[in-house]
């Protein structure tokens, strides 16, 4: 079974290309930006469409414009990146026999409801971001029945920095801690994704959209208290483990509208496979304890 990973330099990326290469029985074809660039989604098509894969092999597409003040700024890119190309990419799989796993985001949310965003209610984005991405999604599920798309939510992990790297690594110069407290959402830690998209591998796995993260719903300033805690509790010599809070609406720096509450329901994966997600506390106190500055 052949397994191509794109994006396979980014932090969902890395971490699956390095989970799953420990299975003989898997050909690991990571590829990254260099090699397949969405920004000409006609090349980046050309060039998969050169490689050998087919029935049984699986496209996991972990690349996309993640920056989401940029795909603000410059909204062709961000079209062609996180709609245009997996279109093409989910066409190609189709014709293939292959499938594709795309990586959707919370942000096709609008964060107004006050429960966990399950795969059935509507979508809303905000941003340029989330409305490419819903592009995207719905490219992507157009193309096959056998495609999934796996909607993530505050990705964190050991391969790249994100939120709580960033907060705990300011810590260790500055006592001063401050994160946004009208915001909520659930964790996704990379290693623990490695192991629930590995369920999407499996040929009998349904198409469709699937919502993966931690269990439980936290605010920013919850989840960078919390770690600033782990990292404590682990020996980082961590100036404070306090964090004052801040306001979505005096982020005067963010271009695009951020959704509010945008937590995940995963309860669909849970009846499917029979995982459960571990509460998100449980990820990011694993997160910490292999952290180095
Ligand atoms: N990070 C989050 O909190 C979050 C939340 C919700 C959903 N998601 C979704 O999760 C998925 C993975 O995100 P991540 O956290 O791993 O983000 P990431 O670290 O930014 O990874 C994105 C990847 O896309 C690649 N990429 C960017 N522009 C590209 C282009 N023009 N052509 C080909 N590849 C390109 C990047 O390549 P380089 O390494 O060369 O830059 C990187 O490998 C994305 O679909 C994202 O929308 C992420």
């Amino acid at each position: 079974m052949k397994i191509l990973i794109l994006g396979s330099n980014g932090r969902l990326g890395s971490a699956l290309t390095r989970s799953w290469s420990k299975f003989a029985e898997r050909e690991m074809i990571p590829l990254t930006r260099a090699e397949v660039d969405f920004s000409d989604p006609e090349k980046a098509e050309a060039v998969l469409e050169a490689l050998t894969f087919g029935t049984g092999d699986v496209i996991v597409n972990c690349a996309a414009a993640t920056d989401v003040d940029g795909c603000e700024r410059d909204r062709d890119m961000a079209r062609r990146i996180n709609a245009e190309a997996p279109g093409r990419i989910a066409r190609l799989c189709a014709a293939r026999g292959a499938r594709l796993v795309h990586i959707g985001t919370d942000y096709v949310f609008d964060g107004m409801l006050d429960r966990p965003y399950t795969e059935e209610d509507q979508a809303n984005p905000l941003s340029h971001y989330g409305v490419t991405k819903l592009e995207g999604d719905r490219e992507v599920l157009a193309a096959s029945p056998q495609h999934c798309v796996a909607r993530v939510s505050w990705v964190f992990g050991p391969d790249k920095p994100s939120f709580v790297d960033a907060i705990v690594r300011r810590a260790l110069t500055n006592p001063d801690a401050a994160a946004v407290h009208d915001k909520t959402s659930s964790p996704s830690y990379t290693e623990d994704l490695a192991l629930w998209l590995d369920e999407f591998l499996k040929a009998a796995f349904p198409g469709g959209i699937y919502h993966l993260c931690n269990g439980g719903t936290c605010s920013w300033r919850d989840y960078g208290e919390f770690a600033l805690e782990c990292a404590h509790r682990s020996g980082i010599p961590v100036l404070t483990t306090s964090v004052a809070p801040l306001k979505l609406s005096e982020m005067l720096a963010f271009v695009a509208v951020r959704p509010p509450r945008t937590a995940l329901d995963t309860s669909k994966f849970t009846r499917i496979t029979g995982i459960t997600p571990r509460p998100w506390k449980e990820a990011v106190e694993k997160h910490f304890t292999h952290w180095r500055p």
